[in-house]
């Protein structure tokens, strides 16, 4: 079944969206040949851009303007929500390459977008939909629209056909711990070793799309801590944890920043950083115990 035909029951803007950001990430998905290199600016972070950064980012926000169905864009490469003239009711966050560092040695990398209905300053768990798109040895799409959560892969003829309907993450025993040991915060700590006494093993890309896909189907927990020197952590609260984190939820698992949901967070800037806790159920359950009772 095509992408198009799956979006059935859906809004007709969110449709559109959906299907406008899938086109777009194809064209994204033809471009890492050729823009290797890293351009001469920063992003709000400080963290230097890659060619390929700024151009995903450049035609991601083209097509979102020129589509009148959008009103506020906010991208973890711009500093400002940007907000489009016209009748265009829908909200974007989206990060348009994460894990652009992997770039140069060829790993996999994605696009991430959350979806509003207005305002995209507000908790996760009020978006109506939330997508991925995963650069890999295969381009594979990955949506909800908060009816299960659904994988696609474009096919050679450049179709984005069902790969996997109603995917629920299952137990497994793999981590993917960001950050390092020594800068562990105790709490942490404690769930690690625990992990680790669980005979869990370390699966870490540096791509968190990548890592958080195979924790989708394969089981188990992606965190990138609070740690000390940076108690709020790396990832980006709008960009990151909150449009995986509700994909994850609608997969039946969970997100937390390590003593509550994620989703829950009332936003206060663009940039917001949150330490992010995210997978199976069980394990987003035991640290919030351990941090909980000390
Ligand atoms: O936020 C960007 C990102 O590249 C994530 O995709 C990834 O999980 C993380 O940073 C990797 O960070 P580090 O290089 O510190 O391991």
């Amino acid at each position: 079944m095509r992408l198009e035909e799956h979006l059935v029951d859906c809004d007709e803007d969110l449709k559109e969206l959906i299907l406008r950001i899938g086109n777009v990430c194809k064209t994204i998905a033809k471009g890492f040949a050729s823009r290797q290199d890293y351009s001469d600016t920063k992003n709000v972070y400080g963290e230097q851009q890659m060619a390929l950064d700024k151009w995903a980012d450049e035609v991601i926000i083209a097509d979102l303007k020129a589509s009148g169905i959008v009103k506020y864009l906010a991208s973890e490469e711009q500093p400002e929500i940007l907000e489009f003239d016209g009748q265009g009711t829908l909200g974007v966050t989206m990060d348009p390459l994460d894990g652009s560092s992997l770039i140069d040695v060829n790993l996999a990398v994605g696009t991430i977008i959350g979806i509003y209905r207005g305002s995209v300053l507000a908790p996760g768990k009020d978006m109506i939909a939330a997508m991925y798109v995963l650069y890999g040895p295969l381009t594979t799409l990955t949506y909800t629209v908060k009816k299960g959560v659904h994988d696609f892969v474009l096919n050679p003829q450049g179709e984005y056909v069902l790969q996997k309907e109603d995917i629920k993450i299952p137990q497994g025993k793999i981590f993917a711990p960001g950050a390092a040991r020594r800068d562990f915060l105790p709490g942490h700590l404690k769930w690690i070793e625990e992990l680790e006494s669980r005979g869990y093993k370390i699966r870490f890309s540096g791509s968190f799309v990548a890592d958080v896909h195979q924790i989708m189907h394969k089981g188990g927990v992606f965190t990138y801590p609070g740690f000390i020197g940076k108690e709020e952590g790396k990832l980006r609260l709008l960009f990151e944890a909150n449009p995986m984190g509700f994909i994850v939820e609608q997969a039946g698992g969970a997100t937390s920043h390590g003593t509550g949901n994620i989703l829950a967070i009332q936003p206060e800037a663009v940039s917001q950083r949150i330490p992010i806790y995210i997978g199976g159920k069980m394990e987003i359950n035991l640290i919030e115990k351990i941090n909980l009772e000390g």
